[in-house]
């Protein structure tokens, strides 16, 4: 493996940057499975337009372990991830894994871009932590790195009802989100972009936690302190865990296919 690490850009106080953030991802992650049904989805998605040898860019990868679910087509990848720990745990996920690694501890867009272009980039879950107005600069700067008629990967929430409880009950310093991002990128934005939809692939993972320890833990990361103060919100926030220990939550997303468009 050859892992070219770049500088960590330092001091922020958004929350993906920090440990609580890995530690209450890796909870969430190892919990639920989101990374066999999502792995599944997104293989059986690229399966319909087969690439070998390919170069994949994964924005946002955590701990690389849905990456490493979906290497087969490709030789080369390049990860983003700008949260120290889930960083190094996605290069130890990474080692040995046969192919050629280029991780980068810092977020997208880059001030300095990888040279290349990339068959795919995937970007999985990974808008939420960005606000609305800023997608189409995101999109502009991926889209830079596209192929032509490569293929840009979205993973979203995708049932309405659920982003919406989500986005009511999540602490707004956390995740910048509300229901209707959680669902799909308007088309104007990718008009103006040069992008356009060309499968939307849904999947129902489903997370379930089996102790009340590791159940506050998960409600924590998605939920956040900021509402605990109020009697109501212990209540939502009791509950919340309850669901998780006891019948589990649904969690159903779509992998959003975009292409560049052929110039
Ligand atoms: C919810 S996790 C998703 C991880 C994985 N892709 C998955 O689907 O399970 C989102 C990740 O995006 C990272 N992230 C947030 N903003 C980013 C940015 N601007 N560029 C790259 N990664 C970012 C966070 O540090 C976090 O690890």
């Amino acid at each position: 493996m050859t892992t070219k690490d770049v500088i960590w850009r330092g001091a922020s106080k958004r929350f993906f940057l920090e440990r609580a953030y890995a530690l209450g991802y890796v909870a969430l992650s190892t919990s639920g499975d989101e990374e066999k049904y999502l792995g599944r989805a997104i293989r059986r998605t690229l399966g319909k337009d087969p690439i070998s040898n390919g170069r994949l860019l994964d924005i946002g990868c955590a701990d690389a372990r849905l990456t490493r679910a979906i290497l087969t087509p490709f030789k080369h990848v390049t990860l983003y991830e700008p949260n120290p720990l889930l960083f190094s745990l996605a290069t130890s996920n990474l080692e040995d894994c046969g192919k050629t690694i280029e991780a980068r501890n810092r977020e997208f867009p880059d001030p300095a871009p990888p040279d290349e272009t990339f068959d795919v980039i995937l970007a999985s879950h990974m808008l939420y932590h960005v606000h609305r107005d800023q997608w189409a600069g995101y999109f502009r700067a991926a889209i830079k790195l596209l192929k032509r008629r490569g293929l840009l990967m979205l993973v979203l929430w995708n049932k309405h009802s659920e982003a919406r409880a989500f986005a009511e009950t999540i602490d707004p310093s956390r995740w910048v989100c509300c229901a209707e991002d959680l669902t799909d990128p308007s088309s104007a934005i990718l008009k103006q972009v040069g992008l356009s939809i060309t499968t939307i692939e849904r999947t129902h993972p489903f997370i379930k936690v089996f102790s009340l320890e590791m159940a506050k833990v998960v409600t924590d990361f998605l939920l956040g302190h900021a509402r605990r103060t109020r009697k109501s919100d212990q209540t939502r926030i009791a509950q919340f865990e309850k669901k998780l220990l006891v019948g589990g939550i649904g969690n159903s997303q779509s992998i959003i296919v975009l292409r560049r468009s052929g110039e």
